[in-house]
Formats: C-alpha cells, structure tokens, sequence
C-alpha cells in the first residue's frame, strides 16, 4: 500500500470528530498528499488545515444554507477528478461507512470502474465515550451496543429512532436525533425503556465546545441539548453522568492541541 495518494484514486476517509489528533496516520498522509479533497460540513477546519497547500479544497456538505449539492452531484465530482488523473480524498466525519451514504458513493465508483480505498476514522459515539471516559459497555449492566438513527431515506425524515423492544442491557447510541427529545422519550417508553434508565445528549464531541447534559428517562421530554453535532446514548452504562462521576471534559488539552496545529500551518 502506498503511502501517498494515488492518480485516479478516490479514498473515503474518515476525518474522526474534529481534533486533528485522532485522525489515522494514513488519513493524514493522503490529506497532505491528495490533488482534490470534497470535505462534508462537520470537518473541522482544523482538520482542513493539514491539507496540502495546492490541494483543491471544495465543501459538498448539505447544510447550512449552501445550494444543496445532490448526492448524484458528489458521485460526479468525484469520478470527474478521478478520471482526470487527479488523487481524490472525499472526507467525511467520523467513520466513512457509519451513516455517511457511503453504500452510495461506492456504488457509483464501482460502477464507474474508479479505484477507492476506505481509511476508517474514530466514528462519534467512540470519541463521546473517550472524551467522557465513560465506557459504552459494562461487563455487567451493557453487553450491546447498538448504533441508530431516525434520518433515513429522504422523504422519511421524521421515521422513529426506535421501534419495537429495546434490550434492558444496551446501550444505544442515536446519531442526529434531531431537537424533539419529547417525540424520543415517547419512542422509548412505547419501546418498554424503564423511567429510570440513564440519558445522555452529547453535543461537539471531543472537541473544545463539548457540552453533555443527562437525566433519566422520565425527564428526558425537558432535558438541555447543546447545539448540533449532537447525539444521545441511552443506557445503564450511561449512571456515571447522573451520579457525576464522569463528564470532566478534556477541554483544555483540546484546545491547546487544536491550537498547536494550527500554528504550525
Ligand atoms: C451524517 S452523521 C455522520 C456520522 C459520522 N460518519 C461518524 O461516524 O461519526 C452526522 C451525525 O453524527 C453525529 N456527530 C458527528 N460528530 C459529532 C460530534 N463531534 N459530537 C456529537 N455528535 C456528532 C451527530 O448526530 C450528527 O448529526
């Protein structure tokens, strides 16, 4: 494996959740050696910074009042460059395949006969867990972990974030869950979830802003969400935010690494 990017190569990279710290290695070489980069909007900039000079540089995030970009539109874009002969890194927050419409983007390069390669990268909810030091599992109250979110296909926005039985012993971690904890808090008591069971709503993971609020379920319908990005984990393994035991955020030693890498651009 090669460790820079190669000409006609298309790299779904993961970009981790914003410190520039907790990117791969690889990811790191292919962004400082890549012709193209089309980024989505929650990369941090300071992540942006280690790009290579003469990279081009282009948002196709979806949000934030930007011309909403087609999905078919990103396929294009990419193969267009690859075909050029130009190296071409398409970042994406987090993990690549963890609710990234990688399935896709793969797709449409398959079909293109475009080489890739995917550079995993540390997905959001692992981030929140380190950040909080707060493990997603415990040997004796959570044995699952389960990944879900409510924004699926479009036209389906507004789907359920859960249906049916939740198991006593998971933890579940809902990515972009939206601001209606109320409409959640239903979704979770029709779903048999004790009154009592621990939740959480992490807002800017692992990043400088991070902010976590938690209450049990019953209070859930009232809690503080910080801004987006933001998820919520719902689980026993989630008692160290109510008894107060976790939650130090590691804002300092954050900001000071956010800072020393962007000076050295
Ligand atoms: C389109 S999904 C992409 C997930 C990404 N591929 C990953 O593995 O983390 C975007 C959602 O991930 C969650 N997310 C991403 N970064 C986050 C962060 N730093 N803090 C909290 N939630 C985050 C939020 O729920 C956000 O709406």
């Amino acid at each position: 494996m090669s460790t820079t990017a190669q000409k006609g190569t298309v790299y779904l990279v993961g970009a981790g959740p914003g410190d520039p710290e907790l990117l791969t290695l690889r990811a790191l070489r292919l962004l400082e050696s890549a012709d193209v980069v089309f980024h989505d909007d929650l990369v941090t900039d300071e992540v942006l910074a280690l790009v290579h000079r003469h990279a081009l540089v282009t948002s196709v995030g979806k949000r934030c009042g930007r011309p909403r970009i087609t999905q078919a539109g990103i396929h294009a874009l990419m193969i267009e460059s690859a075909k050029a002969g130009q190296s071409v890194v398409r970042l994406k927050s987090g993990d690549p395949l963890i609710f990234g419409r990688a399935g896709e983007e793969l797709a449409a390069l398959r079909a293109a006969g475009i080489a890739f390669e995917i550079v995993p990268g540390v997905t959001a909810a692992l981030a929140a867990g380190a950040a909080l030091a707060l493990p997603l599992t415990d040997r004796k109250s959570a044995s699952k972990l389960i990944f879900a979110t409510g924004h699926h296909a479009e036209g389906k926005t507004s789907a359920p974030v859960w249906t049916g039985s939740l198991p006593e012993d998971a933890t579940l971690v809902m990515y972009m869950p939206g601001r209606d904890t109320a409409r959640i808090a239903e979704e979770l008591r029709a779903a048999g979830v004790a009154s009592d069971m621990p939740c959480a709503a992490i807002s800017h993971a692992a990043r400088p802003e991070q902010q976590v609020a938690a209450c049990a379920l019953q209070d859930l319908d009232e809690l503080s969400c910080g801004p987006a990005p933001l998820m919520l984990m719902i689980g026993r393994a989630m008692a160290p935010l109510l008894d107060g035991e976790a939650v130090e955020t590691l804002e300092l030693p954050l900001r000071e690494a956010f800072e020393s890498l962007t000076d050295k651009r």
